[in-house]
């Protein structure tokens, strides 16, 4: 089959991972008789440095044509001083609201060679565990009114956290569903005991929850769920949650795994396309050092092979060559523990392909 895929590498470290990330594809259409195209676009700072916008037209438009977008990171000190509307991270904003990928899936697991690396007792995560974040991606206090005003006690700034039913209810069928298959449990996340929004929030995965009897359903405040993921990680199987709280408690959790640099995402919306990108950020202290950990872009095409483009064999066959490479003991700096043999950004994506 051919399939297209759109590329942003973005900015920092984004350019060297996506590299690695390419091979992996390529070889993989080469053993299992696959063609991917790849056009390439612009999105975050380095889109702003050439086209004076972080999200230019003709990336949205491009995206939109492609079965599967995958992208690197965006964002660094260099734009820090840019107004909001122009900062590389509204183009990341922008991109996954444009293209409607309102869940974004995000994975957290235990592999058995990075046991070391995690921060946690080992009799805590003995037996390994296995969470899926399901954050809601389009909506929240990420898209809500913004401002600044004048107030008593000198200039203030608001954002707020507005959510429909309707966005509530695609994202809690999104959790469900991918509940039942797996170990069908939800953990709701929200902060009811303050917030409105998240009352109804609460009270539309309640009501969605009667279509699914055969899946359990928790809820957790948030502040409870950040210390319940470290007190007991295993207690977890899916989490839903909002966007911000998603952001948050998916780099907790990633943490849990040994690091941040191991941890791949989908954005889904309605259909198969999606967006696939590491859930860490675009690392610019050690951009083009040959120092970052390529392994969560290369997972997340094994995300994409199996969910946009229903190549299981294939995201199977990347998601091993990984495991292979740790449990040969090869180590980026990020993961990297005593006894361990220490690599760079290319030689980890050469050993990942050698290992295919
Ligand atoms: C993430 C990132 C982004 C987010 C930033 C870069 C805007 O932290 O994908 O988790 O907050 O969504
Ligand atoms: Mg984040």
């Amino acid at each position: 089959m051919k399939y297209k895929i759109a590329v942003i590498r973005g900015d920092g470290i984004g350019p060297e991972i996506i590299d690695q990330a390419l091979l992996i594809l390529n070889k993989i259409g080469d053993l299992f008789g696959h063609s991917f195209n790849f056009t390439e676009v612009l999105a975050g700072g380095c889109a702003y440095d050439v086209k004076g916008t972080p999200l230019p037209q003709e990336t949205i438009d491009i995206c939109k044509n492609s079965d599967a977008v995958l992208l690197g990171a965006v964002g660094g000190p260099k734009w820090d001083e840019l107004p909001g509307d122009l900062r590389p991270e509204k183009g990341l904003l922008q991109i996954r609201k444009e293209l409607g990928l309102y869940a974004n899936i995000r994975p957290a697991i235990l592999y058995d060679p990075l046991k070391d690396a995690c921060p946690l007792k080992s009799e805590i995560i003995d037996g390994g565990f296995d969470i899926c974040v399901v954050r809601e991606l389009t909506g929240g206090i990420y898209f809500g009114e913004r401002g600044r005003k004048k107030s008593a006690m000198g200039e203030a700034a608001y954002d707020t956290e507005l959510y429909s039913t309707g966005e509530i209810e695609r994202i809690a069928r999104k959790a469900f569903e991918i509940a039942r298959q797996r170990n069908k449990l939800v953990t709701n996340i929200d902060k009811m005991n303050v917030l409105e929004s998240s009352r109804l929030w609460r009270e539309v995965v309640n009501r969605i929850a009667l279509d699914y009897p055969d899946v359990t359903l928790n809820h957790l405040l948030v502040d409870n769920g950040a210390m319940q993921l470290i007190r007991d990680p295993k207690q977890f199987d899916v989490i839903v949650t909002t966007n911000m709280f998603g952001d948050i408690l998916s780099d907790e959790a990633s943490m849990l795994t040994g690091s941040i640099g191991m941890l791949p995402s989908a954005s889904l919306g309605e259909g198969k396309f999606g967006l696939y990108e590491p859930i860490h950020g675009s690392a610019p202290d050690i951009a083009g050092q040959d120092k970052s950990n390529p392994l969560a872009t290369i997972l997340s095409t094994a995300m994409m092979l199996r969910f946009s483009f229903g190549l299981q064999e294939e995201g199977k066959a990347v998601e091993s060559a990984v495991e292979k490479v740790l449990v040969k003991g090869y180590r980026t700096g990020d993961i990297y523990s005593k006894g361990m043999k220490l690599v760079g950004t290319r030689e980890m994506g050469k050993l990942v392909l050698e290992n295919l």
